[in-house]
């Protein structure tokens, strides 16, 4: 999908020459091919440099940009500008400012707060988004565009409630359809004519910034709303550039797991994948790799760009701590690993003022080269043009699949009970860390994806199960797979309505059970699911928390049992067959090591075989094309660690040393494996 113009993974990222002068931006040019950059994200912020009133539009500094760029041997992702409309805009037309969850109108300040449905935000953006692509549409320089910057939020305005009513007519066609979807025959709220509906916020039905609703129905559609409201946004621009662009790749820097919007619907508007990755210090490691690989499972597994990533430390923590020497190099080996054709930064010279002028830069306030963090940048940039187009475009080939739904995430925070404890993010990552840790890789997956390929499918908290979803999944054991699925699954449909009949609803034939009730505890209070006689790796007891599913079998069979309160000795994980496969229902939310030793089992049974066998905190993946398989042995350990090469026999092409059978890593180190003949 990357444009053949730059035929190596690419390497640079923001760049803001308009925040310096002439003598800096020689400088920044000098550094930037010292350390191996060759790519600039430009004109992110472009909107009042460029438009100074309703019809005067200045190009001249763009001109100049992407021409010394050019010149100077630096390709450009080129952005739309619109991510902070202009303080005149604002002054001028209140309507493109956003109406906060309090009813609060805002006045101008900030950036990304434009009012997607406000007249004004969608006339300038779209008019700015073609006068950028009419000009510079052809321009040698351009290998990406870049529309916006990580939209989110929502607006509560009257604009935005006027079209969610619009928004819900065409979902819903009838008032009566939709008092039924939202049951608002509770508390008394039959609405009988579409303005009596109003945006659900601080004002009207939910609380605590949105975390709560009285009508899950109504917030669920409100958040979609809100959802595609920026996609229409983002699409009204992209269609501006796609009338003069059609060989270069458009999009939009994703937030991995960022909350608000729905990233697989997104994903499909949007050439290619792009996102943003600031872990902090103590996020896990297999958290990160979870998102990069959620962020390429966004389409089908299509590699995707690391947008940005702080070459050090960030601005917007509660405390900045800076990567250790070797880590910025570890992690973005970590994103090519799992599918990034790209490594970029925010951003390439750091500002002098303003909120983010203690953000981490590959030029930092000193101004020369001769810093920790340039050497380390332009030691990457060395390798990345060794390593040339080698990688790029090849794909991970995962056999389990881990299903992740922006949707089924909202209807469990919006939940009223049964636990505020149950974190759907959390949930999903211990899964994902149990095949992480063995060297299994996975895919993240959104409910559409298809199946066949996979071996087996694991979606913890299916909360909400969407039309026809059970029985993709149904054909998919019965054609020899194994599904996995939690408690707290199955029970309700897409607008928040419980499927009657028992939990888990529309997958209770497929797991071969009943659930009764669903006890929740303090987190601190735990139960023991205890096996009688082992079953695969499992054995002995496990503790759970937070939520206890209190089941029936219908046929399935009881591996294990609860130890200890009123329903000591149901079940608390069942196996059914059904088909040619299986499916398992893991009652309540266990420790880690009954998910590890669960996840071994599964590995016996399918007979996974890991990337390769290596000390633990020693990550390895593999991409691949038809001809070429590359491994990526990535040491997180500050410690040297061991990894075995298994049947074949490699070559680094960072070092050129040969691995054959058990080998050394030095800590925090890197390989990028060849397999030899
Ligand atoms: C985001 C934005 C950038 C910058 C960085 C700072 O990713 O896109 O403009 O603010 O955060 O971490
Ligand atoms: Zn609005």
């Amino acid at each position: 999908m990357l444009n053949e113009r730059l035929n190596k993974i690419w390497y640079g990222g923001d760049y803001n020459p308009e925040q310096w002068d002439t003598e800096t931006w020689v400088e920044d040019q000098r550094m930037f091919k010292k350390a191996g950059i060759d790519v600039a994200t430009i004109n992110v912020f472009g909107w009042a440099l460029i438009q100074r009133d309703e019809s005067t539009y200045d190009f001249s500094d763009l001109d100049q940009t992407i021409d010394r760029l050019y010149q100077a041997g630096i390709y450009v992702c080129l952005a739309t500008g619109t991510a902070a409309h202009p303080a005149w805009m604002a002054k001028h037309y209140p309507d493109i400012s956003r109406v906060d969850f309090d009813g609060r109108k805002r006045k101008y300040g900030g950036r990304h707060h434009s009012c997607p449905n406000s007249p004004t935000y969608l006339k300038y953006a779209s008019r700015l988004a073609e006068k950028i692509a009419v000009r510079y549409h052809g321009h040698p320089a351009i290998v990406a565009w870049h529309v916006s910057n990580e939209y989110s939020g929502y607006c509560y305005c009257d604009q935005c409630e006027k079209q969610f009513r619009v928004w819900l007519k065409q979902r819903y066609q009838t008032l009566d359809a939709l008092n039924k979807a939202w049951n608002t025959a509770f508390w008394g709220h039959t609405f009988y004519q579409w303005d009596e509906i109003v945006a659900p916020s601080g004002l009207s039905e939910e609380w605590q910034n949105g975390q709560n609703s009285n009508f899950q129905g109504m917030s669920l559609d409100y958040r979609r709303f809100q959802s595609d409201s920026l996609l229409e946004s983002y699409k009204l621009e992209r269609d501006q550039i796609k009338k003069y662009v059609s060989d270069i790749p458009v999009t939009t820097n994703l937030m991995g797991l960022y909350q608000e919007l729905d990233y697989f619907k997104w994903a499909k508007e949007i050439d290619i994948i792009s996102w943003d990755n600031y872990p902090s210090i103590q996020t896990p490691i297999s958290m990160t790799a979870m998102t990069h690989d959620l962020m390429r499972g966004l389409k089908d597994g299509q590699p995707f760009m690391l947008m940005e990533q702080t070459p050090s430390q960030q601005n917007w923590q509660a405390y900045n701590a800076l990567k250790r020497p070797g880590i910025m190099r570890l992690w973005s080996y970590q994103a090519i690993a799992h599918g990034a054709d790209t490594v970029m930064f925010f951003q390439l010279r750091r500002s002098r003022g303003a909120t983010e002028k203690y953000h981490g830069a590959v030029i930092e306030h000193v101004g020369h080269e001769h810093t920790r963090v340039f050497k380390e940048c332009a030691q990457l940039g060395q390798e990345l043009q060794t390593l040339g187009d080698q990688t790029m475009g090849t794909r991970v080939k995962a056999k389990v699949a881990i299903i992740f739904d922006w949707e089924n995430r909202w209807a469990i925070d919006l939940s009223s009970g049964p636990s505020i404890a149950l974190d759907y993010v959390e949930e999903v990552h211990k899964y994902y860390r149990a095949f992480y840790e063995r060297n299994i890789p996975v895919d993240m997956i959104g409910v559409e994806t298809d199946l066949n390929q996979y071996d087996i499918v694991i979606a913890p908290v299916l909360y909400m199960v969407k039309e026809g979803h059970a029985d993709r999944l149904k054909t998919f054991v019965t054609n020899g797979g194994t599904f996995v699925t939690t408690f707290f699954s199955g029970i309700v449909n897409e607008t928040d309505l419980v499927t009657l009949g028992g939990y888990p609803g529309e997958l209770r034939e497929l797991v071969g059970i009943w659930v009764e009730e669903i006890d929740a505890l303090d987190p601190t209070v735990k139960n023991q699911m205890t096996f009688d006689k082992p079953y695969g790796k499992l054995s002995g007891k496990y503790t759970c928390s937070i939520l206890f599913d209190l089941i029936h079998s219908k046929g399935a069979e009881v591996l294990a049992t609860y130890q200890s309160d009123f329903y000591a000795g149901m079940p608390a994980l069942t196996r059914n067959a059904f088909g040619k496969g299986q499916a398992y229902y893991i009652a309540s939310s266990p420790e880690q090591r009954f998910i590890d030793d669960f996840v071994a089992t599964l590995q016996d049974e399918k007979q996974l075989t890991p990337t390769l066998v290596s000390d633990p905190g020693v990550e390895v993946c593999a991409r691949e094309n038809v001809d070429q398989r590359f491994l990526f042995v990535i040491n997180h350990n500050h410690d040297q660690a061991h990894f075995l090469t298994g049947e074949y026999r490699y070559a680094d092409l960072l070092n050129d040393q040969c691995y054959d059978g058990l080998s050394t890593i030095e800590g925090h180190g890197v390989l990028v494996l060849k397999r030899q003949e």
